[in-house]
């Protein structure tokens, strides 16, 4: 079996094939960066617009490199929650057409849950860890979420904590943004943090005092704000790689102290990490140092299956499929959605 995975819901046009192995055939991504990049983040109707240019010839792409027509497929699963509702539409009509043209399964499937999958996915260069179906911590860190949860099994998800206001990434991107450093800032901040000295400026910890998974980043982003409209302009530019250094390893350290207190509290022995933070060279280092401190296994995609992807999708619809959680022609874009138990 074969499943073809949409994903627009935010800026990345993505389509991937993934078999029941669940081994991705083929992944190809139109980025928008440069487009939003003068805006300094995502302008919705833009990218909806680029949506609806890209998408059907990547989809014919995709097939054409993978020498498949659509009668091979046994599933379009594609994200209608949550996301930009302008960019989950593009996806949504033209996988709810094609189903229905090709008489074809659809799947709707959440974006967030589509993260959690994506270390599981495999291809020539990267095979999944075999933890699949255990009960895990998951952390997920994107540009829009910062959440932790405790998957007792697919489709059993327990919140633990999430962030009080921004999300990691955003921050990330925001404060790349007070540096001028450009869009998206994630990956331009663990660039320059790479030669930076990380005990030059001492940023507060969010929430490091309250008892819970709770999550902040805002108060984080407005610290940093304050110090560097007190810097000079020459001093903002020669201590660019220690300010990102410095403000990298409060976000890791925050992020990995609440994971290691629900891997503790929940007595679990696996994590997850997933989303466009992940990519983070910090994040994945320290994770690893975690893991290996407290004897977990650890689940990180490789790069290109931590920020936006359609093979994530499309394994997750494979795996809906096989339980024959299909949806009707009635499936409809959903903004704003929590990853509750489905
Ligand atoms: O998952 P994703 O592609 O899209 C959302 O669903 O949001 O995540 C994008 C986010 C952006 O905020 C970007 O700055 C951040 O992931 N990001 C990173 C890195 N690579 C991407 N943040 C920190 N370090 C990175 N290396
Ligand atoms: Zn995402």
């Amino acid at each position: 079996m074969v499943v073809l995975g949409i994903e627009t819901s935010c800026d990345d046009t993505s389509v991937a094939l993934v078999n029941s192995s669940r081994q991705v055939l083929a992944l190809e991504t139109a980025n928008q960066d440069k487009v939003h990049k003068p805006f300094g983040g995502v302008v919705p109707e833009i990218a909806g617009r680029n949506h609806s240019q890209f998408l059907l010839p990547i989809i014919d792409s995709v097939l054409t490199k993978s020498k498949m027509e659509l009668k091979d497929i046994s599933g379009i699963a594609v994200t209608h929650k949550p996301g930009l509702v302008g960019s989950l539409l593009v996806g949504l009509v033209t996988a709810k057409t094609l189903a229905l043209v090709n008489n074809i399964k659809l799947i709707g499937v959440h974006h967030i849950e589509g993260h959690l999958v994506a270390p599981f996915l495999m291809d020539d260069e990267y095979k999944g860890p075999e933890f699949f179906k255990e009960p895990f911590i998951a952390l997920i860190v994107s540009g829009g979420h910062t959440h932790l949860y405790l998957v007792k099994e697919f489709g059993k998800y327990q919140l633990l904590g999430q962030t009080i206001d921004d999300a990691a990434g955003e921050a990330f991107d925001k404060f790349a943004k007070m540096l001028s450093l450009g869009y998206p800032g994630g990956p331009l901040v663990d660039k320059l943090a790479q030669s930076g000295d990380d005990k030059k400026y001492l940023f507060p910890k969010p929430m490091s005092k309250s008892n819970d998974f709770k999550m902040s980043f805002s108060g984080l982003k407005t610290s940093a704000s304050r110090l560097i409209s007190q810097l000079k302009p020459e001093d903002i530019e020669s201590n660019k790689n220690h300010l990102c250094a410095s403000f990298q390893k409060t976000v890791v350290d925050s992020l990995i102290e609440k994971v290691k207190t629900a891997l503790v509290q929940e007595k679990i022995k696996k994590l997850v990490i997933s989303g466009g933070v992940s990519a983070n060279s910090l994040l994945r280092s320290r994770a690893q140092q975690l893991c290996n401190e407290l004897n977990c296994e650890l689940a990180i995609p490789p790069l290109r299956y931590c920020t936006d992807n359609a093979a994530m999708i499309a394994l997750l619809g494979m795996m809906k499929l096989q339980q024959g959680l299909t949806s009707g022609q009635d499936l409809s874009p959903i903004p704003y959605a929590d990853l509750q138990n489905i």
